[in-house]
């Protein structure tokens, strides 16, 4: 068996140099969805015998929900680079773990766990590094009490927080205010330990990994249009069975060679394997409305989920509005949409997100602060940003960046970094380890400058 830890010491600080002249060219394969990496932990733990995974996401988010998951009972194992093993204990059946789960920065992993907990008739404490501490669970313990869990925790419903689930859970019908699928899918996953139907209400569709994958293990689950939004449907106390599952390629991750390689004029990338699920996709569309050009080849299902390659080349875009009802499909890709918008010419306007500002960071003030230290215009919103492009022409760049526990953040400006007269050094770069340990190899693979 290979250890689930990791090995070696993470960077911690990074300088991204400017690509003078040269442009990125080659080829990459998309890292492993880190969604759907923990959806496939989680539900080969419920069902009833050995799951496979392949192509699981080893970064740091993922690594805590397997460590979790194992706590709570079931047998997790590595069989080689991105192959595990789940054996699985059946839904109903975790136990109460030993020790309290630290799901180091992950809001999915945190998330997801406590709905599955509350699921079950056990306690478990939950606790985080200093971001995931400060992000508020009321919006996953108001519904999960109305099923019947407890929930003690730091004031303002923030971790460190322990769960005790019921010993019958309610299944109930609930009208989320926010399009959160960490929500929908807390709320799910303790309805598969209830007897009858949980119903989730969401004001816009968001992304619909958990519903695939459920129906997937065999669980009954329906999802029709309710006016903007969806109704999802899950009868519970289904027997899951063990799957084999092929982790597609994260669009969040591949966004940021996208984003690169569209703004090297000559260059010419290939990102493989990208997941390409209309509700996480949304980025695409937007830089392509920016006169980007992106190429789909090779599309194909794998695992129930759209992927594809894409080949991107390099010139202009423009600024455009991005639109406010696609949000949720690309709600982790505004800070590189914001790099992007940088260097186009005229104005991107990006509204309707104020969900940024409960991420791993308050992502709309660091996009702003950041922006305004590399020499970008840009004006803050309540509910988002506009930036106003150089039209091509290098910002100033020759700033420190902190990521401050955030991954976007930090590789976001490490990619405005190659486009700037001066290079941009991000501190508490090891975050980016949390999503895309390969992130610097890939990019320096491509031609990249980042020490
Ligand atoms: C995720 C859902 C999104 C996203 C997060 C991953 C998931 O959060 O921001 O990075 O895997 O369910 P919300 O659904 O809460 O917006």
């Amino acid at each position: 068996m290979i250890p689930m830890q990791k090995v070696g010491h993470p960077v911690t600080e990074l300088t991204a140099h400017p690509l003078a002249r040269t442009s990125l060219n080659g080829e990459i394969t998309a890292p492993g969805d880190k969604s759907i990496s923990h959806r496939a932990l989680m539900f080969g733990a419920l069902a009833v015998g050995q799951t496979t995974v392949s192509g699981l996401l080893e970064g740091d988010d993922v690594r805590a929900t397997a460590a979790a998951v194992a706590a709570l009972g079931a047998r997790v194992t590595r069989t080689g680079p991105g192959d595990w093993q789940v054996d699985g204990v059946g839904v109903g059946g975790l136990s109460e773990p030993g020790t309290v789960l630290d799901m180091g920065n992950s809001g999915t992993g945190a998330r997801l766990l406590m709905g599955l907990v509350a699921g079950h008739p056990i306690s478990a404490t939950f606790t985080g590094d200093a971001s995931l501490s400060r992000r508020p669970m009321g919006r996953i313990t108001r519904p999960l009490q109305q099923m019947g869990a407890r929930f003690q925790g730091r004031e303002g419903d923030r971790l460190p927080m322990t769960v005790t689930g019921p010993e019958t859970v309610m299944p109930i019908s609930y009208d989320s205010p926010v399009a959160s699928a960490q929500v929908k899918s807390a709320i799910l996953l303790a309805g598969l330990n209830a007897p009858g139907i949980t119903t989730v209400r969401e004001p816009k569709p968001s992304r619909d990994h958990t519903e695939n994958m459920l129906r997937q293990f065999g669980a009954e689950v329906s999802s029709e249009a309710d006016g903007t939004g969806r109704i999802v449907r899950l009868t519970g106390q289904p027997e899951l069975t063990p799957q084999r599952i092929i982790v597609p390629g994260d669009p969040s991750s591949a966004a940021f060679a996208t984003v690169a390689a569209l703004l090297s004029d000559g260059g010419k990338v290939t990102i493989r394997n990208v997941g390409i699920n209309p509700l996480r996709a949304g980025l695409f569309d937007v830089l392509c409305s920016m006169g980007g050009r992106i190429e789909h080849g090779n599309t194909r299902m794998q695992g129930g989920e759209p992927v594809a390659d894409l080949i991107v080349e390099g010139g202009p875009l423009a600024g455009v509005t991005a639109p406010e009802d696609n949000a949720a499909a690309m709600i982790d890709e505004y800070p590189i949409l914001c790099i992007a918008a940088a260097l186009a010419s005229g104005r991107t306007v990006m509204r309707g997100i104020e969900e940024l500002r409960v991420k791993e960071s308050d992502r709309i003030a660091r996009m702003v602060e950041g922006l305004r230290a590399a020499g970008v215009e840009v004006a803050e919103h309540e509910d988002g940003m506009t930036v106003t492009g150089s039209g091509g022409i290098p910002p100033r760049g020759g700033c420190t960046i902190d990521a401050g526990h955030d991954h976007r953040i930090g590789m976001s400006f490490l990619i405005l970094g190659l486009f700037c007269e001066r290079p941009i050094t991000v501190t508490g770069a090891e975050t980016i380890a949390t999503s895309y340990p390969d992130f610097v190899a890939h990019l320096n693979g491509l031609g990249a400058d980042l020490r």
